[in-house]
């Protein structure tokens, strides 16, 4: 019935050893959707055994290992319940789901946002008045009690947090959160479990099984070797990359928290494992996975262990699987690297466009601070246009801020080319935004110093990072203005990038830093909490009254999101080109669509900003119409003029 001659002969072999694995679970299915499985099993099947090979390939039992993982994968199928199997076709049909320029991102921790899940849903209003298409729930998996890195250390990925609800709850919310048109995210954290899941318990209990699933070491050999060529992701905190864990008398690889054991993936059976957690969580109806700390999934000595070959080729495989399975599914990976590390993540060469969906573009978010602190967008353009070419069926995940801290990603080399040091700008940034910087408006803290290397990484709310803090305080009117300015300057620019714009809980409102933290000593050490506050209703009434903070910002961060949703040339298959303006306070890019140039205008200074019009006649705009305020630019002088810290998306 198949046609398998695509497949190479090996493949081809698999194949049909794993398609006469699925034959028990498929057969309670109707016949038409035994097809729909086999016919996707087919068309996804070389990807997942071209990510599957390089990594396990030349064990012995390979080809039971991919007959076991397919039958899972029919299993989970079978057990799909019906309106995710109709969302599935739907997503065959409409494979740029998460490219449209409808698409809305807003991310919260669901306690720090409703409190429980069913609060979630009491606060479905919200979400549908800002036309959000997307959330990110964070912490929803059941974490380790204590100590948990803000819910990233997860003790069962099958168990949600029991004071959010529990499964039915999860399958509820992301139901309704469905028929709303909002596709529900959420962590699957790759690199690591806790100390407290049942494999790490398991392991400690003797079971050889299970101390497979984790990288350790009976002495400080191999770890000493490691650490010659591996960096420290909390030099503070965290102190290096291994952990002596009494109980197993052995150094377990715990690349974040001693409480955050690293999975081993060289082990097939992780990979069976965290398959079928997948299943199960899309059988829930999750719809997007973000894929947590994938760049440091595979090890290799003398490597500093992150973005090894081997990660991509798992993901790879993993997305394959998605594919086959549950296809509405979509994966985004986080990966917080450089450029040239992180198109990989998309998939470059032999995995083009086959590795995520989506992935965190890291270096925009720092480069709009980065222009912000310096008001010159030399150095953003720079390095946004020697970004490498991505596969046209992704889409960025972009942002300005996160509940993670700023790291100042800034390629030596692309300071180098426009007479900056490198050095000497990140410690700039650090200084500025910790507001230890004569003149700077802003109001993080330090984060991760690591006196090593020197390395500072910053801590803070998006408005109070942007000013507004300071000028509520000191009742600053021109300040305040300026501050949510630069916000919208920021939302705008995340708007038009090219992805799915994520919108960080609190910042439509500007909410500033969260003190309160400090407070409670489970996380008082960590400062990332200073921007994770916990939404303040009241003051989210307060975006109903026209002259508030949270009314300017709530009512123009919401007219962009429509002046977003009426631009086609938005949607991310289109690519965006950044352009020098020919002003170094202006940042500016074109997005190239049938239906003419998009050039958009990002102006980084607090005073007003000319430009020759010749940049918009040269790409057929003469007569430039912007898509944000509906109205056209009076061109007659030949200069486009911005208002301090002003945008124009120009059709
Ligand atoms: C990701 C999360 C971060 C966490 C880390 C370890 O980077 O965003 O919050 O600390 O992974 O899981």
């Amino acid at each position: 019935m198949q046609n398998v001659r695509h497949l190479d002969p090996e493949a081809r072999n698999l194949f049909l050893e794993a398609r006469a694995a699925c034959e028990r679970p498929l057969s309670a299915l109707p016949e038409a959707e035994q097809t729909i499985f086999l016919l996707r099993l087919e068309r996804w099947f070389q990807n997942l055994v071209d990510g599957l090979r390089p990594v396990y390939g030349d064990r012995p039992e390979f080809g039971s290992f991919v007959s076991t993982l397919v039958r899972d994968m029919a299993e989970g199928f079978a057990a799909r319940p019906d309106a995710l199997r109709e969302l599935d076709l739907e997503r065959d049909l409409t494979p740029d789901w998460f490219q449209r320029e409808s698409m809305l991102g807003y991310v919260f921790y669901v306690d720090r946002f409703a409190g429980t899940l069913e609060g979630v849903e009491e606060h479905l209003d919200y979400l549908t008045e800002l036309d959000v298409t997307y959330v990110h729930l964070m912490s929803v998996l059941h974490a380790r009690d204590g100590e948990n890195d803000g819910g990233y250390a997860v003790q069962d990925y099958r168990e949600v947090q029991p004071e959010l609800g529990d499964r039915d709850d999860l399958q509820h919310v992301c139901t309704v959160l469905r028929e709303q048109g909002i596709s529900v995210c959420v962590d699957v954290v790759l690199n690591h479990s806790s100390d407290q899941h049942e494999w790490a318990r398991r392991a400690r209990a003797g079971e050889t099984r299970y101390l497979d699933y984790f990288h350790t070491f009976e002495d400080r050999t191999a770890p000493d070797a490691f650490e010659e060529s591996l960096n420290e992701v909390f030099p503070d905190l965290a102190p290096g990359n291994f952990t002596f864990v009494p109980d197993l008398g052995r150094w377990v690889w715990t690349t974040f928290h001693p409480y955050q054991w690293d999975l081993n993936w060289s082990n097939e059976n992780v990979f069976l494992e965290i398959n079928r957690i997948m299943l199960d969580l899309a059988n829930l109806g999750v719809e997007v996975f973000r894929l947590d700390a994938v760049a440091f999934m595979w090890k290799r000595l003398g490597s500093n262990c992150q973005n090894q070959p081997e990660v991509h080729d798992l993901l790879q495989a993993l997305r394959a699987c998605s594919k086959i399975a549950t296809p509405s599914v979509a994966h985004k990976a986080e990966a917080i690297v450089g450029p040239d590390d992180l198109v990989h993540y998309l998939g470059t060469g032999r995995r083009y466009g086959k590795v995520s969906n989506i992935a965190y573009h890291n270096s925009l978010m720092v480069h709009y601070w980065s222009s912000l602190a310096s008001r010159d967008v030399r150095l953003m353009t720079h390095a946004l246009r020697e970004f490498p070419r991505t596969p046209a069926s992704i889409a960025w995940a972009t942002y300005i801020r996160c509940h993670d801290d700023i790291g100042w990603a800034i390629d030596d080399d692309d300071a180098a080319a426009v007479g900056l040091s490198g050095d000497a700008h990140r410690t700039f940034l650090t200084d500025y935004y910790a507001g230890h910087f004569e003149g700077s408006h802003a109001r993080g803290a330090v984060f991760a110093e690591n006196p090593r290397t020197g390395d500072r990484r910053v801590s803070g709310s998006a408005a109070s990072l942007a000013g507004l803090e300071l000028a509520l305080e000191e009742d600053d009117d021109l300040l305040t203005a300026l501050s949510i300015e630069r916000l919208l300057l920021g939302h705008a620019l995340m708007f038009s990038f090219g992805g799915v714009p994520l919108v960080y809980m609190g910042d439509e409102l500007g909410m500033t830093n969260a003190y309160e933290y400090t407070r409670d000593p489970e996380i008082a050490d960590d400062n990332r909490y200073l921007h994770r506050p916990r939404m303040d209703w009241a003051r989210a009434e307060r975006r109903r009254l026209e002259e508030t903070v949270e009314g300017r910002l709530f009512r123009s961060l919401h007219g962009l999101v429509r002046a977003r949703r009426r631009t086609p040339h938005l949607h991310a298959a289109t690519s965006t080109d950044v352009l020098d303006s020919g002003n170094s306070r202006v940042f500016a890019f074109v997005r190239p669509h049938p239906l003419g140039n998009l050039v958009a205008l990002f102006n980084f200074a607090d005073r007003p900003q000319t430009l020759s019009t010749e940049l918009l006649a040269r790409r057929g705009l003469e007569q430039p119409y912007d898509q944000i305020t509906q109205r056209y630019l009076d061109v007659q002088s030949g200069q486009i003029s911005l208002s301090p810290y002003g945008r124009l998306w120009l059709i």
